[in-house]
């Protein structure tokens, strides 16, 4: 016999409104504290390891941000006339992101960009690194940051909806030395803001370099290349680099340049004088606020729909990549076909092959240290 049969008709009542009035108040989400934070599951990798789906929401923009690669899946920003639309070149499903792709949205680590040939010396050990971008390695190697499941937990934050991800990196991992506990905090403020936070230590040293490679397109989805987008980088000087895109080592005005981006300039008026390799911009720009605290770096601003997004970091340099090696393989969100420069990345950084040019910013890690980097994408229009 249960409690209620037995004539306890009030206490069942009042159980009853109870439970209803937790369900009226429980937001749909596991973490009834964190406003405007919920979570999915997104499905498995190859391996059966489960990967879930954040959901940040505050101010104007949502934010979808999945365990596998720590990977930026979806940014919805409003037009001049209020539309929200998506603003990241990606995948519908986690499929997509399982398959061969360029980094779409995706945490790119432990070193980001390229190391020559793959190999490097530290602290007179000999390192190797695997070729994947022949004939240096680049974004962290074969299995990098962004093809491995993070960890993930809601966090209190004053700020906004907050996510944690943690992966630790193994010695020897990829090549690498030492163990490397990373973590990457994505919070969206309600100034219509997208903040990465990223921290690491080691217990060797080792290079770091981490980043996010989200691809931007602010027409909204639409098929259509983004060369009409009027960029502006505080960057007077840039890292010329040879053809396998590894930096010469000087660092060059970029005034009389097609890489002069100082005033408002529509990216795709000189594009065509950038044409030989790397077949557009890929470029590492050396941001004049000369890092270590949170700058601007950069705007974009699509005119036919108003969209800006404005980029600060912590970061001394940032690449900005026109994505030239798009070539219509990749179909993406709602059955969109990924063209040659139909996405643009702004990848905050320190200097490519770093390890390799003492009069570059330095990019290693020590223990004892602990590696901090700082970007906000801030979404508006006008
Ligand atoms: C970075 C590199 C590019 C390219 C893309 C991924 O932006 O600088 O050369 O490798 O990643 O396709």
């Amino acid at each position: 016999m249960n409690a209620f049969a037995n004539g306890a008709g009030p206490a069942r009542a009042a159980l009853w409104g109870c439970l209803l009035s937790l369900a009226v108040v429980a937001p749909p989400s596991a973490f009834g504290d964190v406003k405007g934070l919920s979570k999915m599951a997104y499905g498995e990798t190859k391996d059966g390891e489960a990967v879930d789906l954040y959901t940040l929401k505050n101010g104007k923009i949502t934010v979808k941000v999945a365990t596998y690669g720590a990977t930026i899946v979806s940014i919805g920003a409003p037009d001049r006339d209020g539309k929200v639309e998506e603003v990241t070149l990606g995948f519908d499903s986690l499929d997509g992101y399982l398959g061969e792709h360029p980094y779409f949205g995706a945490t790119v680590g432990r070193v980001a960009n390229r190391i020559a040939k793959g190999k490097f010396t530290l602290d007179g050990e000999a390192y190797s690194l695997a070729i994947n971008n022949p004939p240096n390695a680049l974004h962290g190697g074969v299995k990098g940051f962004n093809r491995v499941v993070w960890k993930a937990e809601p966090v209190e934050s004053p700020d906004g909806p907050s996510v944690k991800m943690t992966y630790t990196s193994k010695d020897g991992e990829e090549g690498y030395p030492g163990n490397l506990a990373t973590t990457v905090t994505f919070t969206v403020t309600a100034d219509d803001a997208l903040r990465i936070d990223y921290e690491a230590t080691t217990d060797k040293a080792t290079p770091i370099n981490l980043s996010n490679h989200a691809y931007f397109n602010l027409a909204g989805g639409a098929d259509a290349t983004m060369l009409d987008h009027e960029l502006t980088l505080a960057a007077s000087k840039y890292t010329p680099v040879d053809d396998t895109l590894i930096p010469t080592g000087a660092i060059e005005p970029v005034e009389g340049t097609p890489l002069d981006f100082r005033k408002p300039t529509a990216i795709g008026a000189r594009i065509a004088q950038m044409e030989g390799e790397p077949g557009g911009y890929d470029h590492n720009f050396v941001l004049d606020s000369g890092g270590g605290k949170l700058a601007f770096a950069a705007r974009v601003h699509h005119p036919k729909t108003g969209r800006v997004v404005e980029m600060s970091t912590t970061e001394p340099g940032v690449q900005f990549y026109s994505g030239n090696f798009l070539d219509g393989t990749n179909v993406g969100k709602g059955g969109l076909v990924y063209k040659k420069h139909y996405g643009l990345c702004l990848e905050a950084q320190h200097f490519p092959d770093s390890i390799h040019h003492p009069n570059f910013p330095d990019a290693v890690l020590r223990p004892g240290e602990t590696y901090t980097q700082t970007t906000v994408y801030k979404f508006s229009a006008r």
